[in-house]
């Protein structure tokens, strides 16, 4: 059960600064093609494109030159030439023309960031340390029939990315956010707990013999009343995976185990910062039901972005909230596993920061 914060805590003490040497996604797959894409992640103007072979890459957009952006040039083949006095500069960050003299200034070289497409996703490693492919979120069953998982989406927050994680690691807002989709009886007061784990922390609950909420009524296989997991998992810096299970009254609970007549949904959630006060939320959804319905598909995305949007209008409010009075928000018992989760990420930065460069 989780215990009542009696330590004041800072809501926004260190939200500019990231964990930089971190998969983030960077943009959905498809919508990265053979033109010049500005987008800024963690405060830094990157630009991205593929190569003719179909690779993403990754480039700081700034010339070296004048530091006009590498956005605002044009892609010639596999490079982008600079549109303000040409310079060119290959994948690797490499200038390989410099038009205008006929000494390729050895200085001339942009910084690249490691890339790669995975689950429908481009994601980018922004520190400087190895980019670690280990260090990417493995999605069970991704490759499994039996079950679907969407193409995914996203959408644009004005708010710091760790109010988006606070809002994942918290089950009981659902009771008043989201009232006609996934509130039911026992999301207020049914008791949390938190588990913490080396890739970030889990507050989870069951709710027993309780109605289905109005989203999930018509995907169960069952009818009548329901068990409920709500688990709300965030990995560090900023994924949240959020699952919930619905299955026949007495046959959930901490030692519940995937059945057949179990429904499960597997939201994953990618918080991108663009900076401090504006974030890219992108999600996946998966469910271990109607593989191919396209109509569940459609009504399940449907749902989830209209949920996202109704987040999206709370935390935006609460940004400014917290920004813009003076005094200091209180912590309830409920912010127990956000603020732990807060204080462990921001753990991992400072140790990041000690790092030898
Ligand atoms: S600013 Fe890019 S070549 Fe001059
Ligand atoms: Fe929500």
């Amino acid at each position: 059960m989780l215990l009542a914060i009696t330590i004041e805590q800072s809501h926004t003490a260190n939200q500019d600064v990231f964990l930089q040497n971190a998969w983030y996604v960077a943009a959905l797959s498809n919508s990265i093609g053979r033109e010049l894409t500005p987008l800024k992640l963690l405060d830094e103007s990157v630009v991205v494109y593929r190569s003719n072979d179909g690779q993403p890459v990754v480039l700081e957009d700034a010339c070296p030159h004048r530091k006009l952006p590498l956005s605002m040039g044009r892609l010639v083949d596999d490079h982008i030439e600079c549109g303000y006095h040409g310079l060119c500069f290959d994948a690797s960050g490499k200038c390989i023309i410099a038009p205008t003299q006929e000494r390729i200034p050895p200085t001339a070289i942009v910084k690249t960031y490691p890339a790669l497409d995975k689950y429908g996703l481009l994601w980018v490693w922004m520190g400087e340390a190895k980019a670690d492919e280990s260090k990417l979120l493995d999605i069970e069953n991704f490759e499994n029939p039996a079950w679907h998982i969407t193409s995914g989406d996203y959408m644009d927050c004005q708010c710091n990315y760790l109010y988006l994680a606070d809002n994942l690691l918290d089950p009981s807002h659902v009771a008043w956010v989201h009232k006609t989709s996934f509130a039911s009886l026992g999301t207020e007061d049914t008791p949390l707990e938190m588990q913490e784990n080396e890739q970030g922390l889990i507050v989870s609950r069951w709710i027993y013999n309780c109605e289905a909420p109005p989203f999930y009524q018509p995907l169960l296989k069952f009818s009548g009343k329901c068990d409920r997991l709500q688990h709300y998992e965030v990995r560090f810096p900023s994924i949240a995976i959020n699952k919930s299970v619905y299955c026949p009254p007495g046959s959930g609970g901490p030692h519940w185990k995937p059945r057949e007549e179990c429904y499960e949904m597997i939201s994953y959630n990618f918080l991108t910062p663009i900076d401090k006060n504006n974030t890219r939320y992108f999600w996946l959804q998966q469910r271990n039901t109607d593989p191919s319905d396209e109509k569940i598909t459609l009504s399940i995305s449907k749902g989830a972005k209209q949920a996202f949007m109704e987040d999206k209008n709370i935390l935006e409010a609460v940004h400014s909230g917290i920004t813009n009075t003076t005094s200091r928000p209180i912590n309830l018992a409920l912010d127990t596993g956000a603020l732990r989760f807060r204080t462990l990420l921001q753990q991992i930065i400072e140790a990041e920061n000690l790092e030898p460069k």
